[in-house]
């Protein structure tokens, strides 16, 4: 016989529960002649006398199990190959895989074979089949066995794996469409915070000031005699002044204007600068260069994610300094928080209701970037983003069809 790999007339595999399944090693040995079949042994409480054979097992699988060469000659096919490919597999035996499974005349572009042959080890791949537009997992494993003209033995399985890779896709182009989403209704809501700051700023705040001109405008015609109108007019100044710095405040809040006229680096300082002045925390800025720049929607994005750091610094940390340091190195931009506080806990990390470190990490995930966080427990919390610059349509590099 050419090809004496004994599959089927595998023994009897009985199940040991101390052992476990011993018979699968009877896949890789050669063929003897057929021991005669035991009785039925007393079997112990943990032992059980199941009466499969290998090929049993194989067989009930409904994916294509194969032994094969290294030169892709099938030394023999389970079930599923036969029934699937509507062929008998005695003959199929020594034909040339890649012909018989892909219809090619040539190996398969994806099949593992030559790495695993190669290496010695396993190699699993997933890819897609052009010929019937399926997606396929195609794993050899070597059995450490030859045959008797000394040709090494592959396990090889296949299996359809196209439904997986549809889900996989459909949950793919969902989770983008949601990220699109929430991107979209941020940039929304920057633009109506936007518009909002301005109004606020120049209406509002025009008309204090108006407010204020009038007030003073009173306040020189009225005598020394008129004491009272004198002080109420002087409160009411001082009132109108207050209501122009809230103005200012909640304007800025909103979007601030540094952001848009001084760029990046000048906000971030300005941000440190106002959290400093209303905390306990002292804060050190650095920007190298000096003036970082991006274009608005990244900056934007950069500023609200340092924003949210360090707001969590102020309400959760703990710490009494931080250091943020911004840099632009080629193609992209480094922002760096690190707080000296109590250290942000693993579970916060992975909490799916912390959606500020979600968002954080949305936005910056957006631009092909990542947010990467560490906590030391009583040594502080380490935030540091990257997000590259240039286009970002060229950031979400579509998946291959082999990987
Ligand atoms: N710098 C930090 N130091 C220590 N703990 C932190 C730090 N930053 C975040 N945390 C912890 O991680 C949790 C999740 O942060 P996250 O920003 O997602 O939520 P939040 O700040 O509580 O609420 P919000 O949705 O308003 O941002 C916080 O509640 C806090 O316990
Ligand atoms: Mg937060």
């Amino acid at each position: 016989m050419l090809y004496d790999v004994d599959w089927s007339g595998a023994d009897d595999m009985k199940h040991n529960a101390k052992t476990g399944p011993a018979a699968l090693g009877a896949l890789h040995r050669t063929k003897r002649p057929r021991k005669p079949q035991k009785k039925a042994v007393k079997d112990g409480p943990n032992s059980i006398d199941m009466r499969l054979k290998v090929s049993d097992i194989l067989d009930a699988l409904p994916f294509y199990v194969m032994l094969i060469d290294e030169q892709h000659h099938i030394l023999q096919a389970n079930r599923a190959v036969q029934t699937q490919l509507g062929v008998n597999v005695k003959d199929i035996i020594a034909k040339y895989c890649p012909t018989v499974i892909h219809g090619l005349d040539e190996p398969w572009y994806a099949c593992p074979l030559e790495e695993a042959a190669k290496k010695g080890q396993p190699v699993e791949r997933e890819a897609l089949d052009r010929q019937s537009g399926r997606w396929v997992r195609s794993a050899i494993y070597p059995t450490g066995k030859s045959t008797a003209d000394g040709r090494r033995i592959f396990f090889h399985t296949v299996s359809d794996i196209t439904d997986r890779k549809q889900a996989e896709e459909q949950l793919r182009t969902s989770r983008e469409e949601l990220r699109d989403l929430s991107l979209h209704l941020e940039s929304v809501r920057e633009e109506e915070r936007t518009n909002l700051a301005r109004e606020i700023h120049d209406e509002l705040g025009s008309l204090l000031t108006g407010l204020k001109i009038e007030l003073s405008w009173l306040a020189k015609r009225t005598s020394r005699e008129q004491g009272l109108l004198q002080a109420k007019v002087k409160s009411m100044y001082e009132l109108v002044d207050e209501a122009i710095q809230t103005v200012k405040r909640i304007s800025t809040e909103l979007r601030p204007g540094v952001l848009d006229d001084l760029g990046l680096s000048a906000a971030i300082e300005w941000q440190s600068q106002e959290l400093e002045r209303r905390t306990e925390i002292k804060f050190e800025f650095t920007s190298s260069p000096k003036d970082i720049v991006p274009d608005r929607d990244r900056s934007t994005a950069i500023f609200r994610i340092c924003q949210e750091a360090l707001t969590n610094v102020v309400r959760h940390a703990d710490a009494t300094n931080v250091k943020v340091t911004l840099k632009e190195e080629t193609g992209r931009i480094i922002l760096r928080i690190s707080d000296n506080g109590r250290g942000i806990e693993q579970k916060h990390l992975s909490d799916p209701k912390a959606f500020g470190l979600i968002g954080m990490r949305e936005r910056a995930s957006f631009w092909g970037g990542e947010v990467k966080i560490k906590g030391t427990p009583g040594r502080g919390t380490v935030v540091a983003v990257t997000i590259p610059l240039g286009s970002r349509e060229n950031l979400n590099a579509k998946n291959t069809n082999c990987r």
